[in-house]
């Protein structure tokens, strides 16, 4: 059995013995496939890994970068209390259309919402509301913003925060200081800010799986 179909085997025993999935997040799936959406959404063992996070932090407001079909935005919406509030940025109208109607389905209408346009614009209007912290940020976009992208998360959270970075592996490529990829350029900015900023205490997770190997970085607020 080849490395990639066992790491599939797994991830589909863990994820339905765990029940990491229902109709809504397989509609969202579904519908964004449909609708021509490129299958790299989270896989449903690490949806429900950032739901538990949001959760652990007692989330009230969470912040995503990158919608595509919401279906991580589903995940972590979930774990909003119904006052709660979640905004998603997404540069790709298209997306955030599918991501709006697969919100609107699971319920979380209320609680999630998209903003369409390049975050790095985003944000700043995001920032002029003064909104309250948020206590987690997930960034999964565009790779080469992602130093960028953790500024900005620092900037809109609080002590005690986390900020988690999606694909800091991809396929080892990460280790790679030569590279010109500019995924791989701005996320190995991304990790030596986060290395070195006097705010931030990080670690990174190496994953295997559905989705092959790559892995997740996490950064605590400090102060
Ligand atoms: N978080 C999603 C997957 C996001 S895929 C999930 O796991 O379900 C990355 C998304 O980032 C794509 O939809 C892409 O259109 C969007 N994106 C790319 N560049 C962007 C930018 N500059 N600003 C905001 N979103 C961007
Ligand atoms: C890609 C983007 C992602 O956010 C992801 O989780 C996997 C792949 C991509 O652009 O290829
Ligand atoms: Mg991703």
């Amino acid at each position: 059995m080849s490395g990639a179909q066992l790491w599939n085997d797994v991830d589909d025993y863990f994820s339905s013995q765990l029940s990491t999935d229902d109709e809504a997040l397989r509609a969202a799936l579904r519908d964004s496939g449909a609708a021509g959406l490129p299958p790299i959404s989270v896989t449903a063992t690490q949806g429900k890994f950032l739901q538990l996070l949001a959760q652990v932090q007692g989330a009230r407001n969470i912040l995503e970068i990158g919608t595509l079909g919401g279906y991580s935005t589903i995940w972590m919406a979930r774990a909003l209390p119904e006052d709660g509030r979640l905004v998603s940025l997404e540069y790709n109208a298209k997306h955030a259309d599918v991501a709006a109607r697969n919100l609107a389905r699971a319920g979380l209408e209320r609680i999630a919402e998209v903003r369409v346009g390049a975050a790095l614009e985003s944000l700043p209007k995001l920032a002029d509301e003064n909104p309250a912290p948020f206590d987690l940020v997930f960034i999964d976009a565009d790779k080469a913003n992602n130093a960028h992208y953790v500024e900005w998360a620092l900037r809109l959270t609080r002590a005690g925060s986390l900020i988690v970075l999606d694909n800091v592996v991809r396929g080892g490529r990460i280790t790679d200081a030569r590279s010109t990829e500019p995924d791989i350029v701005g996320t190995r900015a991304a990790i030596e800010l986060i290395a070195g900023h006097p705010r931030l205490s990080g670690t990174a997770i190496q994953t295997v799986g559905s989705k092959g190997y790559d892995g997740f970085a996490m950064a605590r607020v400090l102060a």
